[in-house]
């Protein structure tokens, strides 16, 4: 085995993880989760899990990558834990399925493109849909962006994933903020702000318990937790500075980009007076193109909405491709091109069902973002709260200038807090699934 690989700069490391959060969970499913949840109220629930069950259960996975300097599944060996392997093997077959319905949303999105260049979608957003979303020529473009995410993953850490998210992660930013900037002129936009951003107490307070199942769920996924990609990108780090911070900032950017997204899907829904509560896998999609052909300049708003999310969609591939092909290349020892190309194989027939039906797609979604992510999260918790607490306390203390209660309330917050949570989400969704 030769030397592993690392980042050339820390920037570069936090825009690969920030690449990795930021993706079609900010721009595509967060809007139409807080739709369907119930609007601002469900954002106030989403906020708090992600900064009090989903940052801890990240720094867990930081601190485990960093200390192993390990694939998601070596790393638990590694530390003196090779009983915790089966997180890793978990993550591993969680980051598959996702991966496979991802590339299959990923191949919608380029097509998605090329219908607001051409305009293809004017007049028939429904019917376009349809035909984006199945057949063969769905199976095509899913193969497509397949081939985009191996193309950079096969070059590796800094060649690879690195450069890419030097250069994708800030045009995702500026791309985003230029439309918010255009919702903001829209004549819908007072009233999306105001579904959006105030949260009615009430519901707040009647809805909370069942808001919580999406909102875990999401939090995960945003964050791309519980499948170990964090595992593996902490690995590549050869410094010991604040995972804190980094963790921090990472979630930050995450949850602005989330906002922003919905700073610009709620005006254009209300401008459209289309009522942001029809969700579902594909309303994004509809409800968005229908309004982008009526718009003032929609071809090319439209455009640039959707490239935003393909290259959203890539920075996010990539980690999850990563977490992989990192595992195939320690224990194998085969060259990374090889990995790659093996692991592509295998993701796009696993995903081909979802290609050619949207049911199995909804079912894909559901058992790996409901059960096999919160399950993955509920491990990794229990697991750095109460197994790996003392040497976890010890890494994570690292480069931390912070007072030293910091990492103590860390490991309560898993011990208790996160795991009641997840367990009782994991719970209700498994119920709701075998439903
Ligand atoms: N965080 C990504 C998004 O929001 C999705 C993802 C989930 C990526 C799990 C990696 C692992 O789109
Ligand atoms: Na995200």
């Amino acid at each position: 085995m030769g030397s592993r690989e690392t980042w050339a700069t820390r920037l570069g490391f936090i825009l690969a993880a920030i690449g990795s959060a930021v993706g079609l969970g900010n721009v595509w499913r967060f809007p139409f989760i807080t739709a369907e949840s119930g609007g601002a109220a469900f954002l106030v629930v989403y906020l708090l899990l992600v900064a009090f069950i989903g940052l801890p259960v990240m720094l867990v996975e930081f601190v485990i990558g960093r200390e192993s300097k390990q694939n998601v599944v070596d790393a638990f060996p590694a530390i003196g834990y090779g009983n915790w392997k089966a997180i890793g093997v978990i993550g591993s077959i969680t980051g598959f399925i996702i991966l496979s319905y991802y590339s299959v949303v990923g191949g919608w999105v380029i097509q998605y493109i090329f219908g607001s260049l051409t305009g293809a979608y004017t007049g028939s957003a429904e019917a376009y849909f349809g035909q984006v979303s199945s057949g063969l020529n769905t199976a095509g473009f899913d193969l497509l962006f397949i081939l985009l995410v191996a193309g950079v993953v096969g070059f590796g850490v800094r060649d690879g994933l690195e450069r890419a998210a030097k250069l994708l992660v800030p045009s995702v930013v500026g791309l985003m903020l230029f439309l918010a900037v255009y919702a903001a002129t829209l004549p819908g936009a007072a009233e999306g702000y105001a579904y959006y951003l105030s949260p009615n107490l009430a519901t707040l307070r009647s809805d909370a318990l069942a808001i919580l199942p999406a909102a875990a769920g999401q939090a995960f996924f945003t964050l791309s937790t519980g499948v170990g990609v964090m595992i593996t990108y902490g690995s590549y780090l050869d410094e010991d500075r604040s995972l804190l911070r980094d963790g921090f900032v990472i979630m930050l950017a995450d949850t602005c980009i989330a906002v922003l997204a919905g700073l610009i899907v709620f005006p254009v829904f209300f401008a459209q007076g289309i009522a942001p509560g029809d969700g579902g896998i594909g309303a994004t999609f509809v409800s968005l193109a229908g309004a982008f052909t009526t718009l003032p300049g929609g071809r090319l708003v439209g455009t640039v909405f959707f490239v935003i999310l393909l290259l959203a969609a890539l920075t996010s591939a990539f980690s999850i491709l990563e977490v992989i092909v990192s595992f195939i290349i320690d224990t194998t020892g085969i060259a990374r091109s090889y990995a790659t190309a093996g692991s592509v194989a295998g993701i796009f027939i696993v995903g081909l069902p979802t290609a050619f039906d949207l049911q199995y797609l909804t079912v894909y979604d559901a058992i790996a973002n409901n059960v096999l992510l919160l399950l993955g999260g509920l491990l990794l918790a229990l697991f750095g709260g109460w197994v790996y607490a003392t040497d976890a306390i010890t890494e994570f203390s690292k480069g931390l200038t912070s007072p030293q209660f910091i990492p103590k309330l860390w490991i309560w917050v898993l011990r208790v807090p996160v795991v009641v949570v997840l367990s009782y989400v994991l719970y209700q969704n498994i119920l709701d699934v075998i439903q």
